[in-house]
C-alpha cells in the first residue's frame, strides 16, 4: 500500500532528496568510489559483487559501452585485489536488442573473468528473459567455468529449475524476485514465496557440487537457512549470504560474519541510480516514510 503511495508520490520529491536518501543504496556514481567501498567492505570481511546500474541498452553502441565498463570493473578488481566479482543484466548487454550479440559480449566478459580467476553473476530479470538467460548461462559457465545465475523463488517454475541445476557445478543465487509477474507465472503470497525459497535451497543443497548464494534480508528466513546447512551439515565453502548495500540489516550481517559465514555485499554504482532508488524506496516503508514527510515539510512551508 505505502509502495504504491510512494510510487504515484515520488515524481513530486524534489531529486536532491531522492538522491540524499539514494546514497545509501548506491556506491556512487563512478568507479572509484564503488572501488572504494568495496575496499571498506573487505575491510569489515564481507566479499562484495559490483553491479552498473542500468537496464536495457538502447542500442548497440551503449551496449558495447556497457561492455567496457565491466571489462574495467574486472581489471581494477584484479589490479586493487579486492574480494569482488560482477553482477550483469543481459538486457544491458543488449539482449532485447539482439539476443546472439549480447551472448558474445557476455563470453566476451566471461573470458576475461576466467583469466582473472574471476566470476560474473548473471542478474535474472523478468521471466520473459528466463529461458534465455538460463540457456546462455549454462552455455557460459560450459564453456568458462566462471558464469553464474539467479533462481527467483516467487517463479512457480523455480522448483524444475533448481532441479535441474542440482548437481551441476552451477552457482546459483537464490532471492525472492523483484519484478511484477503474473499469478499463473508467480507466487504471490509472501509465506509461498519463502517456503518455495526453502524448498529450491533443498533441492540445491542435495546436489553434489553446486554453491549457492542465499540472496535474502528476511530475517525469519535466515535463520530458517541457518538451522537448515546445520542440520544437513551442509559445507561452508559451498554456500554464502548476500544482502543488497544499504538495506538496514548490517546487525545480521555482522552476526553471521562473526559465526564464521561467508556475506556479500551487492554494491551498483552509476549515473543511472533514480529508478534503482525508487525501487529500493518501495520495498523500504521507514525510508518511504521518511520521503514522503519531506514532501509534506517542503509543501506545508511554501
Ligand atoms: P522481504 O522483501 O520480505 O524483506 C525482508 C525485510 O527486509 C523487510 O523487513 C523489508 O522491509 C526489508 N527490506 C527488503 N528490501 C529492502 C530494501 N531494499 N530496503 C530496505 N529494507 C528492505 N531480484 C531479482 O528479481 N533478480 C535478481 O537478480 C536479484 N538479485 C538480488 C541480489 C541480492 C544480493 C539481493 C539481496 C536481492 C536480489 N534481488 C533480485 C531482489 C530480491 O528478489 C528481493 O526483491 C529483495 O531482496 C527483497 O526480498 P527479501 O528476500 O529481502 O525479503
Amino acid at each position: 500500500m505505502l509502495g504504491a503511495l510512494v510510487a504515484r508520490m515520488l515524481p513530486l520529491v524534489p531529486l536532491p532528496v531522492v538522491r540524499r536518501v539514494a546514497r545509501r543504496y548506491v556506491a556512487g556514481e563512478d568507479l572509484p568510489a564503488a572501488l572504494n567501498l568495496v575496499h571498506d567492505l573487505n575491510g569489515r570481511g564481507l566479499q562484495a559483487t559490483l553491479d552498473i546500474l542500468g537496464e536495457d541498452a538502447g542500442d548497440h553502441p551503449m551496449a558495447d559501452i556497457t561492455l567496457d565498463a565491466y571489462l574495467e570493473i574486472l581489471n581494477c578488481i584484479e589490479r586493487d585485489s579486492l574480494g569482488s566479482n560482477i553482477s550483469v543484466k543481459l538486457t544491458h548487454l543488449g539482449l532485447r536488442l539482439d539476443a546472439e550479440k549480447a551472448r558474445n559480449r557476455l563470453f566476451t566478459l566471461a573470458e576475461r573473468a576466467r583469466e582473472l580467476g574471476n566470476f560474473v553473476r548473471i542478474d535474472m530479470e523478468d521471466s520473459s528473459v528466463t529461458d534465455v538467460t538460463l540457456d546462455i548461462q549454462r552455455e557460459a559457465d560450459q564453456r568458462y567455468g566462471c558464469v553464474g545465475t539467479v533462481l527467483q523463488s516467487y517463479l512457480r517454475r523455480t522448483e524444475a529449475d533448481a532441479r535441474s541445476m542440482a548437481g551441476t557445478r552451477a552457482d546459483i543465487r537464490l532471492c525472492k524476485g523483484i519484478y511484477v509477474e503474473r499469478p499463473d507465472v508467480a507466487f504471490q503470497g509472501r509465506q509461498e514465496i519463502r517456503d518455495s525459497f526453502l524448498r529450491a535451497a533443498r533441492i540445491l543443497m542435495a546436489g553434489e557440487g553446486t554453491y549457492i548464494g542465499f540472496a535474502t534480508h528476511d530475517r525469519a528466513l535466515v535463520q530458517s537457512l541457518v538451522g537448515l546447512v546445520g542440520k544437513e551439515g551442509f559445507p561452508r565453502d559451498r554456500f554464502e549470504f548476500q544482502v543488497l548495500l544499504g538495506v538496514p540489516v548490517e546487525d545480521m550481517v555482522d552476526d553471521l560474519v562473526q559465526r564464521g559465514f561467508k556475506v556479500r555485499v551487492y554494491v551498483p554504482f552509476g549515473e543511472e541510480w533514480y529508478p534503482y532508488a525508487t525501487r529500493r524506496l518501495k520495498e523500504n516503508p521507514k525510508l518511504a516514510a521518511y520521503v514522503l514527510r519531506n514532501l509534506f515539510t517542503r509543501a506545508r512551508s511554501r
